[in-house]
C-alpha cells in the first residue's frame, strides 16, 4: 500500500489508535454491532472434499458466501469488514490451487464491481498485490476506483497478506526514516506506527470471525486485533450466511471488554 509515502511528521490526521481511546471505553456496553470486523474465512477444502469434489469446488462455493457475508454485514450496519482471502503462506500450496485461487479472485472482481458500486462498498485491497502479476493488479486498481465513492459499507479484502510482513514492513521504513534523518525515533509512537500499515486510517477490528472450528489467528491483522474480541464458528466458510453473522455479532455484544483495566 501507499503508506509508506506518507508523511511522519503527525501533521496528517491521526488514524484510530486503541490504547489512547481504551481507558475511555472499558466497562462501557459494547456497541450492539462491531464497527469493523475481520473475517478468517476457513474451510472451502474441507467442504468440498466432504462432497467429494475438487478444492476449487469449495473455492467457487466460498465466494458465493463472501456475496451473502458482505450483503448481510451491510445490513446489520457494520461500517468496516475485513475479509482474509488469501494469506502470504498460501503461496505455498500448490501451484494449481494458486491458479485457482488468483483466476476465482480476478473473475470476482470483475463480476461483482458493478453490484458494489450499485450497493454503496468500498472495496479496498490489502497485501501485496503485485505479487499476482500485472492483470491482476489492474483488476484490483479498477474494482477500487469504480468503488470508491461508495459508503454505505468499507470492504477490504486481504490477499497475499500476512500480519507479520506487514509489521516488518513498517519497521523498515521506519528505519529508512530514521536513517535519513526525517523521523527521530525517541519520537515514534503506536499511532504513528500505526500508519504505516496496510489498515492506515482504518479503525482496529473489534471482532475478528474464525470459521471451520479451528482457533488461531494463522497471520491476520496482528497488530490491528490487539483488542479484538474473538469468535470461532463451527462452520466450512462455502456455508457461511446471514444467520452465521447474526451470532456472532450477537455474541459480540455479550462480550465485556475490559482494555486491560478493573471495571470494579
Ligand atoms: C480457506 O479455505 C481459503 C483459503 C485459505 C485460501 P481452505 O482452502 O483453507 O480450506 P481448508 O482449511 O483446507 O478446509
Ligand atoms: C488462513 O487460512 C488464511 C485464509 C483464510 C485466507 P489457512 O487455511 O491458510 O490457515 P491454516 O493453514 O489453517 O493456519
Ligand atoms: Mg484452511
Amino acid at each position: 500500500m501507499s503508506a509508506a509515502a506518507k508523511p511522519l511528521d503527525g501533521t496528517e490526521p491521526s488514524g484510530p489508535d486503541a490504547s489512547s481511546k481504551a481507558p475511555s471505553r472499558a466497562g462501557e456496553a459494547p456497541p450492539a454491532v462491531p464497527t469493523h470486523i475481520g473475517i478468517i474465512m476457513d474451510g472451502n477444502g474441507r467442504w468440498a472434499a466432504a462432497r467429494g469434489q475438487p478444492r476449487v469446488m469449495g473455492h467457487r462455493a466460498g465466494a458465493e458466501a463472501v456475496r451473502r457475508t458482505i450483503e448481510a454485514a451491510a445490513r446489520a450496519g457494520v461500517g468496516w469488514l475485513t475479509l482474509f482471502a488469501f494469506s502470504s503462506e498460501n503461496w505455498h500450496r500448490p501451484a494449481d490451487e494458486v491458479r485457482d485461487l488468483t483466476g476465482l479472485m480476478r473473475m470476482y472482481l470483475r463480476s461483482e464491481v458493478g453490484a458494489l458500486a450499485k450497493e454503496g462498498i468500498r472495496l479496498r485491497v490489502i497485501g501485496e498485490r503485485e505479487r499476482f502479476g500485472p492483470e491482476t493488479v489492474r483488476a484490483i486498481a479498477a474494482a477500487e476506483s469504480a468503488t470508491a465513492a461508495g459508503t454505505r459499507l468499507n470492504l477490504n479484502v486481504a490477499v497475499s497478506y500476512g500480519g507479520r510482513g506487514e509489521i516488518v514492513a513498517a519497521a523498515r521504513e521506519v528505519a529508512r526514516r530514521v536513517a535519513a534523518g526525517t523521523l527521530d525515533a525517541n519520537s515514534l509512537d503506536e499511532a504513528t506506527f500505526g500508519r504505516l500499515l496496510s489498515t492506515s486510517g482504518m479503525p482496529d477490528p473489534d471482532l475478528i470471525i474464525r470459521t471451520s472450528g479451528e482457533q488461531r489467528i494463522s497471520n491476520f491483522l496482528l497488530w490491528q486485533s490487539a483488542y479484538a474480541e474473538f469468535v470461532f464458528q463451527d462452520v466450512l466458510w462455502p456455508d457461511y450466511d446471514q444467520e452465521h453473522l447474526t451470532a456472532a455479532i450477537a455474541e459480540f455484544a455479550r462480550r465485556e471488554r475490559r482494555y486491560g483495566l478493573r471495571l470494579a
